[in-house]
């Protein structure tokens, strides 16, 4: 066991070993802990995790710890992927759903995209940003063998946002910021909801923002831990 830079307990590397009947009876069993333990609750949410393979978005060497709740080692500078109680705990306060029009900062493996495109349906749109080149071009050669064509995959600074396809009904933050990066409050349509890590008094809290024409409301939903934001609006690089 070695720990990461963030504190987590990563398992060591090995080669997989586990065939693909096991990791369905292990992605039905985490299903039904995550609907017992209160994180999984809406119906397309818990049809898009019993249908995406975790395991694919995942590197050989810790493929077989895909269903353990801890976050593991992706190619690229300080990229995860997250323990899978992470969507959920994301996603069911966004209100993520059919017809959405989502965007992601944080591409990572690709895993949440691919949820999301489950998620959303045909009806909505998903767009993926991630800042690391070598993490970016994991998660496209993922995505792609899963099958997944439409997704818009962005490679850059996602502080910045993607108005192009703005406004989005629901952003999703994966990485910890110091503040909201204000684009992203611009390109959040009237209505929608924003979710991110927010560094506060030393520890991150799960934040909740919701726009209205009245203004924004926030909640803090809990405790996480999250690799820390790059970029314009992430910590210094130095
Ligand atoms: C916890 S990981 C994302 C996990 C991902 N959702 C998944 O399912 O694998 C956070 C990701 O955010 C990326 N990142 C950090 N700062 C970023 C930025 N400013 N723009 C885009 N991506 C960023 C990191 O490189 C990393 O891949």
């Amino acid at each position: 066991m070695r720990f990461s830079n963030q504190g987590w307990i990563i398992p060591p590397p090995k080669e997989p070993s586990k065939s693909i009947e096991e990791f369905r009876k292990e992605r039905e069993e985490k299903v039904s802990w995550l609907i017992r333990h209160g994180y999984l609750r809406s119906r397309r949410i818990k049809q898009a995790m019993l249908k995406v393979a975790r395991e694919e978005f995942i590197p050989p060497l810790y493929r077989d710890y895909a269903y353990l709740e801890v976050p593991l080692p992706l190619p690229g500078e300080k990229a995860t992927i997250s323990c899978p109680h992470s969507y959920p705990l994301f996603y069911e306060p966004l209100g993520l759903d059919k017809g959405h029009k989502f965007l992601e900062v944080g591409l990572g493996s690709g895993y949440g995209t691919a949820l999301a495109r489950e998620i959303v349906g045909e009806d909505g749109l998903v767009v993926s940003i991630e800042i690391d080149p070598l993490t970016f071009e994991f998660a496209r050669k993922n995505l792609e063998n899963a099958g997944y064509k439409d997704i818009i995959l962005v490679k850059g600074d996602g502080g910045l946002g993607y108005p192009e396809l703005s406004p989005y009904d629901s952003i999703c933050i994966t990485a910890a910021c110091i503040e909201i990066p204000l684009p992203l409050m611009e390109q959040l349509g009237t209505g929608g909801r924003l979710i991110s890590p927010v560094m506060e008094h030393g520890v991150q809290n799960l934040v909740l923002l919701e726009k209205s024409e009245k203004g924004v409301k926030r909640k803090v939903i809990c405790e996480v831990l999250y690799v820390p934001l790059r970029g314009k609006y992430g910590e210094s690089e130095e």
